[in-house]
């Protein structure tokens, strides 16, 4: 990509779009990165660099776009989450599926493009091997969205077969951040159990205290993908998706990490819809073919997460106060 291409980020309202906007910004500057959501944004998003409101089921306008402003790169991060797809599963599926194909053939007839698409540990199902999933193995997923995952991943290697569309994927584990809330996910748990931490000192989890399942702290997760997309392409040995491991915890384990920052924190256990959406996950991710192939290694583990999670928590609501 040379220095006067771009980079569009569908989805940037989102959970990995608000951060990777941000790293990407501060990287190439504002007006290199294009950030686009169905939803019109306020603030970062806006004011430091080009917004466009867009909706993934609108190819024309998607092309549109990246016609005018030269882009290269894409990040297709618009998406229902776990939870939500199972409450809205025709939609989910549309939107999931839709999305990419349009984004596909986009990147198929202007050549030339890089296209990253996220894929995710939901691709996995029962007949899986839970402890250190294999990147290649059996896969049954169970919910609508792993199934729509599942099947993405399969049109990524089929466009990069057939028509030589450079796409570019992880099979993200559950992401904890800290500037952007997720919405709809079943490891979600693992974000909002900070927050409720700081502002109530208890928190009512969705899952049982031992269901272990893989997480990453974003920090890793965006260098991950910017690792990936900035590879060279003969690098690049698997175009479904590439497992990617950070930490496995449970939520027994997360509440007594925080326990050592907030002694006073209690968890109780309440398990809903979603935890039979976890029990078809697995628990552990063996990531060697992206160390091996992208040079992949996670920094962060579940007490230096926990550290930084609250501090910068912490430091915004000092920050609204004043
Ligand atoms: N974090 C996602 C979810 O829980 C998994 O990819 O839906």
């Amino acid at each position: 990509m040379s220095s006067a291409d771009n980079i569009l980020i569908l989805g940037s309202g989102g959970q990995i779009g608000t951060d990777l906007v941000h790293t990407l910004r501060t990287e190439l500057g504002g007006d290199r990165v294009i950030a686009a959501d169905v939803k019109d944004q306020e603030g970062y998003l806006k004011e430091s660099g080009p917004f466009f409101k867009l909706d993934v089921m609108d190819g024309q306008a998607i092309a549109d776009v990246i016609k005018a402003n030269k882009v290269k790169h894409v990040y297709l991060l618009a998406a229902l989450l776990s939870a939500t797809a199972e409450q809205k599963m025709k939609m989910a599926w549309k939107l999931n599926m839709e999305g990419l194909f349009n984004v596909l053939d986009i990147a198929k007839e202007l050549g030339g493009m890089r296209i990253f698409w996220p894929s995710s540990i939901a691709v996995f199902g029962p007949t899986t091997p839970r402890v250190n999933t294999p990147q290649f193995t059996t896969m049954e997923p169970t919910t609508v969205y792993g199934i729509s995952k599942q099947a993405g991943e399969r049109w990524c290697e089929y466009y990069f077969n057939k028509f030589g569309v450079d796409v570019r994927s992880i099979r993200y584990p559950g992401l904890i951040s800290y500037k952007a809330q997720p919405g709809g996910g079943t490891t979600d748990y693992a974000v909002d159990i900070y927050h409720q931490a700081l502002d109530k000192g208890s928190y009512n989890c969705f899952l049982k205290e031992d269901t272990a399942l893989p997480m990453m702290y974003m920090p890793d997760a965006i260098r991950a993908t910017l690792e990936l997309m900035n590879a060279d392409a003969d690098k690049i040995k698997i175009r479904s998706s590439y497992n990617l491991a950070g930490i496995s915890f449970t939520p027994r384990e997360i509440a007594n990490e925080i326990k050592k920052h907030i002694p006073e924190f209690q968890i109780s256990y309440e398990p809903d819809f979603r935890q039979a959406i976890a029990d078809s996950w697995p628990m552990s991710i063996d990531d060697t073919r992206a160390q091996d192939d992208w040079g992949w290694v996670p920094y962060y583990d579940m007490a230096s997460m926990t550290k930084d999670m609250l501090l910068h928590l912490k430091e915004a609501r000092m920050s609204a106060e004043h």
